[in-house]
């Protein structure tokens, strides 16, 4: 039963995807790719930049579409596990015949699935991923967010400068199966200790762990002032709640990896009064970040998370490369792509640097009563 259920769904998927294909007029439509985990324990990481995409889209095809053609989107479910990444981004460039690519969030996946679009000439843009790997992979590689070799910067200077913490020691606490967070720890600690700081003990864990207390207990026996956490809102969620039971107190500071409305959900009161770095905030008043927020919830409903706003304008970006290069040629979108200067989106100013990446500030947010405050803004440095 369960197992015809499931079938019946995978046939009726690809079925719709066959007939978008098909009934796609290249004349008349643009069409672009997306892969993102819809479903599983990062699901709201997809959900969201699903979200922002649609919303992009909806405009620019009611303001006339790009270069006369209306825009389709076709996204696949990678269940948040490389494999199913990899095979979603095949189907969408050899199957599907997409013109561009717009994911991932989680940097493992953007890796597993990002030398597929290159070998095939077809540009990818991840909204989110930061691991500095990910535009290393190719010139048809690019993200409309910074790397990790900022955000690492910007959690330490935080832990290190900011009133609320001002930690002379920190613990890390990572998960040793994703890119991200293994990247993010080695960038933190290299900028805490360079800031005078001290990192007094390391501990990992596997994504999808249950059971933290062990490293917990170790983490509480060194005594840090703040415990780096660079990981997935559902397993720190689960963390906060182990830590706080363990007696383990100080503020956790986490990544861009921790935003999620299920944050709170998850981690209910312990997550409360711990802090962490990421790409905007819906609190603030920039008309831009204003206008973005009223149109997302009159359409969805709910206040758009940082991917949601990132999905907004990779998808925007995207289409006015295309739109510039007056051509669906994966060479001529690469170089449109590349030449994205002051763009005004809503996570901020991104111009496209050379190694593909955007530099632009992070903020910084606070968790109360389960949902991410504004504390401050953090500007990349002067080069
Ligand atoms: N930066 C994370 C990664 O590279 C993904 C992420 C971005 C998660 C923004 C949440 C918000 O894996």
């Amino acid at each position: 039963m369960h197992r015809s259920v499931r079938y019946f769904i995978a046939v009726a998927l690809i079925a719709t995807a066959g007939c978008n294909s098909a009934s796609t007029n290249p004349e008349t439509e643009l069409l672009l790719g997306h892969y993102a985990s819809l479903t599983g324990s990062e699901a709201t990481f997809g959900q969201s930049t699903e979200n922002g995409i649609q919303l992009a889209v909806e405009e620019i095809n009611a303001a006339g579409g790009v270069d006369g053609k209306q825009v389709k989107v076709i996204t696949y479910d990678d269940k948040g596990e490389s494999r199913e990444a990899g095979a979603a981004v095949t189907r969408l460039v050899s199957r599907d015949g997409v013109k561009a690519v717009i994911g991932e969030v989680a940097s493992s996946l953007s890796l597993a699935a990002a030398p597929i679009c290159q070998e095939a000439g077809v540009p990818m843009v991840s909204p989110s991923s930061t691991n500095p790997k990910v535009t290393k992979i190719g010139d048809k590689i690019f993200r409309v967010c910074w790397t990790d070799l900022f955000q690492g910067v910007v959690c330490a200077k935080f832990a290190r400068e900011s009133e609320k913490i001002k930690a002379d020691t920190a613990a890390i606490f990572y998960d040793q199966s994703s890119a991200y967070a293994v990247g993010l720890q080695e960038e933190f600690e290299k900028a805490f200790v360079t800031l005078g700081g001290k990192v007094i003990t390391k501990q990992t864990y596997q994504a999808g762990d249950q059971d933290f207390s062990a490293q917990l207990t170790a983490i509480r026996a060194a005594n840090p002032q703040v415990v780096f956490v660079p990981g997935y809102y559902t397993d720190v969620g689960a963390i906060a709640i182990q830590a706080r039971k363990l007696g383990l107190s100080v503020p956790l500071l986490g990544g861009d990896g921790w935003d999620s409305s299920k944050l709170g959900e998850i981690g209910g009161e312990a997550i409360d009064g711990c802090f962490y770095s990421n790409h905007y905030s819906h609190e603030d008043p920039n008309p831009k970040v204003q206008d973005f927020l009223k149109k997302y919830q009159a359409k969805f409903g709910e206040i758009p998370d940082g991917l949601a706003a990132l999905g907004y304008d990779a998808a925007i970006i995207l289409c006015q490369a295309i739109d510039r290069a007056e051509s669906t040629d994966g060479a001529k979108i690469a170089t449109e792509l590349a030449a994205t200067k002051g763009y005004d989106g809503v996570t901020g100013n991104i111009s496209i640097d050379a190694d593909r990446n955007a530099v632009k500030p992070a903020v910084i947010l606070e968790m109360k009563a389960g949902t991410p405050h504004y504390v401050t803004t953090i500007q990349p440095e002067e080069n």
